[in-house]
This record gives structure tokens, sequence and C-alpha cells, in this order.
């Protein structure tokens, strides 16, 4: 059985301070919850003291993008080793927004996941389509096309460290949630791939997230699908008890 992930991608919001009481907070409320994964992903500049707060408890701590390099002139980035040396267990890579605004290509995606993996840190890797492209019927190409770009040259025993978050592009902060039938159709087509590119034991053990719009009353329908492993979530895990509620759901569904 995979271990459900609900991870919170919490962009650029909150503060510091406010960073620090949400944890200190969402500590408490998901203390019981073993069965599932919980982490949260602050801006940089909240990782520490996150980390520290979160240190010995059921939570564990992504960032939100990394620059691949150990450290060098690349001024206003964030190398793995730096990531690492704070305490921090994921690193969202991919993100349609990055991919969007700062121009992301796969190529450079890819380079990101080798840094990130090689440190032993773990990825959720972002793919997913615009809604010109599904109108367009080229949800399946663009999903493979951000998949193999996002994984080439990594090894089986590297894939553990990933999951795939798929995030249709036009259900991100919009309101609108892919349907859990939508979800499921490109989700279990990212799994066969898997299979085409490894093989089947590791596709049946690698994890896949939806993300977009997630809300505490359609998470239930989303993680009742077979393939869908967990959500990452934008809106919904900046407020504590939204969050610890799709938490809750995602361990009842987990048994
Ligand atoms: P959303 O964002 O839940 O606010 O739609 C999800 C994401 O972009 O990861």
């Amino acid at each position: 059985m995979r271990r459900l992930l609900v991870a919170g991608n919490w962009k650029m919001n909150k503060t510091n301070r406010e960073a620090v009481s949400f944890v200190s907070e969402l500590v408490d409320k998901v203390k019981m919850f073993k069965r599932c994964e919980i982490a949260v992903c602050p801006p940089f500049t909240a990782l520490s003291e996150v980390v520290e707060i979160t240190n010995g408890s059921n939570i564990e701590v992504g960032a939100q993008n990394v620059y691949p390099a150990d450290s060098g002139a690349f001024t206003g980035e964030v190398s793995p080793l730096m990531l690492k040396d704070i305490g921090v267990d994921y690193v969202i890579i991919g993100h349609s927004e990055r991919r969007k605004y700062f121009k992301e290509t796969d190529e450079f995606v890819n380079q990101k996941v080798h840094s990130v993996v090689e440190k032993g840190l773990k990825v959720i890797l972002c793919i997913g389509e615009t809604l010109e492209e599904r109108q367009a019927n080229k949800t399946f190409d663009v999903v493979k096309r951000e998949l193999v770009g996002g994984l080439k040259g990594i090894t089986a025993s590297q894939l553990e460290n990933i999951v795939i978050a798929y995030e249709p592009i036009w259900a991100i902060g919009t309101g609108i949630t892919a349907t859990p039938e939508q979800a499921e159709e490109v989700i279990s087509f990212i799994r066969s791939e898997i299979t085409k590119l490894y093989d089947n034991e590791v596709a049946q053990n690698f994890r896949i997230l939806y993300g977009g719009s997630i809300k505490p009353d359609n998470f239930e329908a989303i993680v009742a699908e077979e393939d869908i492993d967990g959500g990452l979530v934008g809106g919904a895990s900046l407020k504590v008890d939204s969050f610890a509620r799709l938490v809750e759901i995602a361990e009842e569904r987990q048994a």
C-alpha cells in the first residue's frame, strides 16, 4: 500500500511570525495522524524556524524551489546543500508558476531534480497541462513530455525519493477542481508511463498526487480514486483547520 502524502504549498504567503504561529498550532492538531505523511512548504525565509518547530513531530518540511548547484555566483538563489543543512526534507520542483513566470524548461527542471536527489532530499515534481492544451486534446502529450523530461537520467532507486504532483494548470487557484475521474484518468496514465520507463513494481510503489483547488469538501472523492496518493494543496493549506481536515481525510483513506 502506498503511503498517502498531503503537502501544503504556501507559495509566497506568510511572514516568519505567521509561519511560526501556524506550525505551532498545526503540530498539535495533526499529531494523532500517523498513517499518512504530512508536509508543509513555507517560503525560504521561514524554513529554518519551521524545521525547528516541527522537529520530532510527524510533519515534514519542503522548500518551494532550488538552484541546481552547491554554491557559487548565482545571486538570489538557494542550493540543495543549504536546504539539506537546515533539515529540509522535500523540494517542490517544476511548479507551473515557476515554469510560467520564470520560464523554467523541462531541462532545467531535470537539472534541479538531479541536484536534489543527489543530496538525499526528496522531490515533489509538478507536471500538468493548460486549459488550451486540454481543449486541444494534448493533455497526455504534455504530461508525458514533462514527466519524461523531468525524470531524464533518474534511476529506479533515485525514483524512491520522488513523487509526482499532477496539477492541471486550469485547476490551480481557480476554484475549478478536476473531477476525480479526470484526475484519475491522467494519474493512471502517468503510472503506466512510469511502468514503461522503469517497471511495473516500481510504478506500483510510486506515489502520484493531485493538485489544484483541493478543499476539504472535494478531497475525499479525490483520494478515493485508486491511483491518487494524496494532494499538493495551495490555498486550503494556508488555514490550520482546513489543512488539518485534509490530513484527517487522507488518514481515513489510508487505513
Ligand atoms: P491551489 O494550488 O490548491 O490553490 O489550487 C495548488 C498548487 O498550485 O500547488
